[in-house]
């Protein structure tokens, strides 16, 4: 073998990196980082190396003594950035990269004042997920090589740096404090991260701090108190967290994920701060990504579905032992209506609606999509419904148990499945669900009778059936949620009024109902909520909102000003990946 990862120039003849020790002096004037990181390789290098990088500016590459060496930063080509290559003059087992990570770093987004809650300090943070650490620092940034290492970040004074990593203190000194950092369990380096603002935190549990900026900690912290009782549950079910600390951090809200399962530490939206705690199944997820995704992970970006397949299977484990079956049911149900839109959007044949796909020269940005997370739900629940629960669960702790800490692909999960349950893949068809496009004909049923009642409802809008006030009073957040998926999404100005009215949608709070109104509404004309829109599309970044809410206002005239407008005012400082979505959202509406 050589290359291992579509995504990567790492090749596994060459030695890995087994470690670094990183130097970054933050420059918010400039919007760069002056770096220099000390790279520690398994065994000797001898002769050269190829390694990661995207627009670094590499200044110097030395030996520990001070022994220049050779290298070459080849041109940047799509997707995959620059290969770096260093010639080593004599063998050895490390080497130190001296360079500057520029503004258009597309793992950060860089903030100014005005764009966080405070107003006051300026805010950076890190995406690395998928292939953006190459970006921060020379690496092999694949996910089939794992990482320890640690940092020491200097910053001004008044700013705090979190870290996805253990603390090991602060040096202070006149102008500047340096944050020290050890991780050392070894990661694949898409966990990299670190934030630095006007941050502060709160102790939630006995492991458990919130990180968010002042403004925020209090909302937070009641948010999720909860957590201590989370970890737990997910102990029960997985086997022990081995991350020592779980702590959260509350981003900006022009974060592009709800959630990301940074180690030690999710970094998390401000969109699922509803107030009543109804959107933690989000923590959930990122809690279970602790086992399933940062203990055994996926070796490349074909096989994400090892990640979040896996990582939605257990969060719905873990919300049914704390909600219960009901509250679990009502998130498979969403999920599938999500899981039915994709496949619709990708085309039913569509190779990218496989679980396992072939992301050779395809940006795995591009096509991230809810096929991996809701197919592959689907496939592990089919599993476990097969072959009993109480047999998957000792099955999934002797998965984890046997890959902790190892990158795999499906077929070593097959072949482990096929051990541990002789014929369960053939029996299920597993090649079907793994190779083949659409949706599986013995696909698990999502049912419960409060299911059928909250789509019934939903179905009969469209024939002038509306609920109840006592009914929507009854109703939980998901299941508003459900009820809102099923609706048809152009409706009239009396229809947009009754819901507008009766669900309250001007003090709705819970920005997954909110996002599926504006959805509604834009896609009516609803004149009403084009304030409300502009608002929120000022303020979110959340790719999985922003996107589907731009599509939606494409349908007609006005809207399509109005998506214009708001884009004009914000595109200088929207994250990079919510501006490419969003540019690209907009110029399909020429197309049509
Ligand atoms: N790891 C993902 C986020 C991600 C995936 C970032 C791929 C970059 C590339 C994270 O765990 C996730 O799935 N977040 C979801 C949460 C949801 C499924 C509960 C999100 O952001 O919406
Ligand atoms: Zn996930």
């Amino acid at each position: 073998m050589a290359k291992v990862d579509p995504h990567s120039f790492y090749d596994d003849l060459e030695p890995k990196i087994k470690s670094f020790d990183l130097k970054m002096k933050i420059d918010f004037e400039k919007q760069a980082i002056l770096s220099s990181v000390k790279l520690n390789f398994e065994r000797e290098v001898i002769g050269k190396i190829h390694l990661d990088s995207r627009d670094l500016q590499i200044n110097s590459v030395h030996f520990k003594d001070g022994t220049e060496l050779n290298f070459k930063v080849y041109e940047k080509k799509p997707i995959v950035g620059n290969l770096f290559e260093i010639d080593f003059s004599k063998p050895s087992q490390s080497v130190v990269v001296d360079y500057e990570v520029k503004k258009e770093s597309s793992a950060l987004q860089w903030l100014k004042p005005e764009q966080t809650k405070g107003k006051v300090a300026p805010y950076l943070f890190t995406q690395c997920q998928p292939h953006h650490a190459r970006s921060l620092i020379p690496l092999q940034d694949s996910p089939s090589v794992r990482v320890t290492y640690s940092a020491e970040i200097s910053v001004k004074k008044e700013l705090t740096v979190v870290m996805a990593a253990g603390s090991s203190g602060v040096r202070e000194d006149e102008n500047e404090k340096t944050f020290l950092f050890k991780m050392p369990q070894p990661i694949p380096p898409y966990l990299f991260a670190f934030a630095v603002g006007r941050i502060t935190s709160s102790e939630i549990g006995p492991r458990s701090k919130v990180w968010a900026e002042p403004e925020m900690i209090e909302k937070a912290s009641y948010e999720f108190e909860e957590i201590e009782n989370i970890i737990k549950t997910a102990e029960n079910l997985f086997g022990p967290y081995e991350w020592e600390r779980y702590d959260l951090l509350v981003l900006p809200p022009s974060f592009p994920y709800g959630g990301m399962e940074n180690p030690r530490c999710t970094f998390i939206t401000p969109t699922i701060i509803v107030g009543d705690r109804s959107l933690v199944g989000v923590v959930a997820h990122e809690l279970a990504h602790s086992w399933t995704g940062n203990l055994v992970t996926n070796k490349n970006y074909n096989h994400f579905w090892i990640n979040e397949g896996f990582t939605v299977w257990a969060e719905r484990r873990i919300t049914e032992a704390l909600y219960g079956v009901e509250a679990a049911t009502m998130a498979y149900a969403q999920g599938f209506y999500a899981l039915k839109n994709a496949m619709k959007e990708f085309g039913a044949d569509s190779p990218y609606t496989c679980l396992v796909t072939n992301l050779e020269g395809v940006d795995p940005d591009e096509v991230f999509s809810d096929i991996p997370y809701e197919k592959g739900s689907l496939f592990l629940r089919l599993l476990e419904e097969t072959v009993s629960r109480k047999s998957f669960d000792r099955f999934i702790r002797a998965y984890i148990e046997k890959f902790r800490f190892s990158s795999i692909g499906t077929d070593e999960l097959v072949s482990f499945i096929n051990e541990y349950f002789e014929g369960l893949p053939e029996k299920v068809d597993a090649d079907k669900w793994l190779y083949k496009p659409g949706i599986p004909e013995n696909c698990p049923k999502i049912y419960s009778s409060r299911l059928e009642y909250i789509k019934n409802l939903s179905d009969g809008f469209k024939f002038g059936t509306y609920p109840t006030k006592e009914e929507i009073g009854l109703m939980k957040p998901a299941e508003k949620l459900v009820y809102f998926q099923g609706l048809p999404k152009k409706l009239s100005e009396e229809e947009c009024q009754f819901l507008e009215k009766n669900f309250e949608l001007r003090e709705m709070t819970n920005a997954e109902i909110l996002s599926k109104w504006f959805i509604i509404s834009a896609t009516s004309n609803y004149k009403p909520t084009f304030k409300m829109i502009r608002n929120f599309l000022l303020e979110v970044g959340r790719m999985k909102f922003v996107k589907p809410i731009y599509k939606a206002m494409g349908t007609n005239k006005e809207t399509r000003q109005l998506a214009k407008e708001i884009f004009e005012i914000t595109k200088e400082s929207l994250h990079p990946l919510t501006r490419t979505v969003v540019e690209q959202e907009i110029s399909n509406y020429e197309k049509d």
